[in-house]
């Protein structure tokens, strides 16, 4: 579903993102782990061409994505993004942030997107805040709209990078459930993550990532065991010891 060939990236002289190759298999769930600085961001990043590469390519479900156009719109529109910020639209209501795209970009008829919006609202556990407005909502409850804002464009890929560090403590598992849900229904994915109990319970395969490169890639089982490598020792320590 996703792959991604010799991918080579600068920012200046930075290299971040070293001969990066990656396969993920529809519906298979992958949690990204590593430093921070090490290039998962810009990994995720790539993924929908918020970034350019310099060389490589990345293909969505036997697609490379082109660099610009309208065949770049499309196929953008098939991997959902959730970012740490929930960026929605503070104006609309929860139910019109949740229906905007696939108007939008779907040409879907109003009537059709409510319907599609209310469901998916449901499916998030949020249906009772749909003519809210963003701000009158709980971090936890916006983090659910934005995921609902991205089922919203039937995506084959959705990346989440780290979709729950900028909530409260108490928020973190209501995120957690409808991520592991939309795992169970067999949705790809690829999640950026220091939630360890997400990464041991959701995960089938976690990446771990340094200096931009990866340097492991394994069942959570075995990462979490024996690590092989000391960056990725060195790491679960610092992470186990707060
Ligand atoms: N737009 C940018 N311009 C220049 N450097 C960047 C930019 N975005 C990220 N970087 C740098 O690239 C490296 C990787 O960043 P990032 O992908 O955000 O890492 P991570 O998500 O693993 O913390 C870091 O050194 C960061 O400072
Ligand atoms: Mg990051």
């Amino acid at each position: 579903m996703i792959s991604i060939r010799s991918v080579d990236k600068h920012f200046g002289d930075l290299h971040v993102l070293k001969d990066i190759n990656l396969e993920v298999p529809t519906g298979q769930v992958v949690v990204m782990l590593g430093p921070s600085g090490s290039g998962k961001s810009t990994l995720c990043r790539t993924i929908n061409r918020l970034e350019p590469v310099d060389s490589g390519t990345i293909a969505i479900d036997g697609s490379v994505l082109p660099d610009e156009g309208r065949a770049l719109a499309k196929l953008r529109s098939e991997v959902g993004m959730v970012f740490q910020q929930f960026n929605l639209f503070a104006h609309k209501t929860v139910l019109e942030n949740v229906m905007l795209a696939p108007i939008k970009v779907h040409k879907m008829k109003k009537d059709d997107a409510r319907k599609r919006a209310s469901e998916l609202l449901e499916r998030v556990g949020i249906a009772n805040q749909a003519d809210k407005y963003p701000a009158q909502l709980s971090g936890g409850q916006q983090q659910r709209v934005a995921i609902a804002r991205s089922l919203a464009m039937d995506p084959k890929v959705m990346l989440f990078d780290e979709p729950t560090s900028a909530l409260d403590p108490e928020m973190v598992n209501e995120v957690l459930e409808v991520m592991v849900e939309l795992a169970r229904e067999g949705m790809t994915m690829i999640v950026v993550t220091h939630e360890m109990g997400f990464a041991s319970k959701a995960a089938d395969r976690i990446i771990f990532m340094a200096d931009g490169c990866i340097i492991e890639d394994s069942e959570p089982k075995k990462f979490f065991s024996e690590p092989e490598t000391a960056r990725a020792r060195d790491f679960l320590g610092k992470i186990h010891g707060h």
